[in-house]
């Protein structure tokens, strides 16, 4: 779709970017020539990302342990980019939290747990790679990885919705207010691209997002090319006067349904259900944990 070196020349940090979609875009950015910095809270997990990267597109693909719920671990991170590299070219916000809770039953640290990572961590990385290209006169380009309960809300996703709907007003906000400055946000909103962290975490003992596909207006779920060419799109030069904008790419799904209807089911489960995807849930996480070095 896209042609060969289309990114030479770009320099951009995917957080999350050692796993999930976070990783799909990150490969692409790559053999599109672009230098690659991928964050996320596993240095193992990066590190073996970015030799498989390597070993397929070669290139440069930079990693950096953090947790974008620690501020100044964050701004500490960028500073290095600048200090080694250089200035970026672009960020993709792809690092995020969340599971399938009753609201309810959520606790304060399940709701931070969420909100820490996609509203705070997301507005640090942007603060901090934003400022830096204002200070220094450059441009740039933010893409935020949303989805489409950004439009709708969402039950049963409910800090995940309010965290991410906010980023949708993050990009709409400064869009306007960077605008001078040559720097542009803008999100994609994708319906379910089935990834290992989501279906055990959002569809946690069903099918996976396949069994909602009778729900969308293609009769699918997302292929993650679509993903990385509407990602490339945003990134690439030739559309700078596009900013804003959140697009979302799901088959027409949350104007079918409503995006909430992928979770809507989940008004079946009963208290036993819910204990038993909870403890799946837990396993996921304690899992990703173990391997955390940030
Ligand atoms: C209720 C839960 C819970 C669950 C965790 N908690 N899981 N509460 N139900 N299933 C609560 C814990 O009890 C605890 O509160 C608090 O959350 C913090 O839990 P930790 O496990 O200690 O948190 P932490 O290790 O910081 O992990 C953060 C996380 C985890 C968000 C909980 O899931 C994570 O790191 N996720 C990253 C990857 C990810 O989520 N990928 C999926 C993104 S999909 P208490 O009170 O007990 O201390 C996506 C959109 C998909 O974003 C769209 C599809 C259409």
């Amino acid at each position: 779709m896209f042609k060969e070196g289309l990114l030479k020349g770009k320099r951009i940090l995917v957080t999350g970017g050692g796993t999930g979609l976070g990783k799909e875009i990150a490969a692409r950015y790559l053999e599109l020539g672009a230098e690659l910095w991928i964050a996320g809270r596993r240095g193992a997990v990066l590190d073996s990302t970015a030799k498989e990267l390597f070993s397929k597109y070669k290139g440069k693909v930079n990693t950096h342990a953090v947790d974008i719920r620690d501020a100044a671990a964050v701004d500490a991170m960028v500073q290095r980019i600048w200090d080694e590299a250089g200035p970026l070219t672009g960020l993709v916000n792809n690092a995020a939290g969340n599971f399938i809770s009753p609201t309810k039953d959520l606790t304060a640290n399940g709701f931070n747990a969420i909100a820490n990572i996609v509203f705070h961590g997301t507005f640090y990385v942007t603060q901090a790679v934003g400022k830096r290209w204002i200070a220094g006169k450059h441009k740039g380009s933010v893409v935020s990885i949303l989805v489409t309960w950004v439009h709708t809300g969402s039950p049963y996703v409910v800090p995940s919705a309010m965290s991410k709907a906010g980023l949708h007003v993050m990009t709409k906000s400064l869009a306007v207010e960077w605008g001078r400055f040559g720097i542009r946000l803008n999100a994609i909103a994708p319906g379910p691209f089935p990834t290992e962290g989501a279906t055990k975490r959002l569809r946690p003992g069903s099918g996976g997002f396949e069994d909602t596909t009778h729900m969308n207006p293609m009769r699918r779920v997302g292929r993650m090319e679509e993903l990385q060419n509407l990602a490339t799109f945003l990134m690439a030069d030739g559309c700078e006067w596009l900013t804003g904008e959140t697009i979302a790419i799901d088959g027409g799904g949350y104007l079918a349904t409503g995006s909430g209807g992928y979770f809507l089911q989940l008004d079946k489960m009963s208290d036993a259900d819910w204990e038993k995807a909870r403890a799946m849930i837990k396993a996921q996480n304690d899992k990703d944990r173990a391997g955390r070095t940030a």
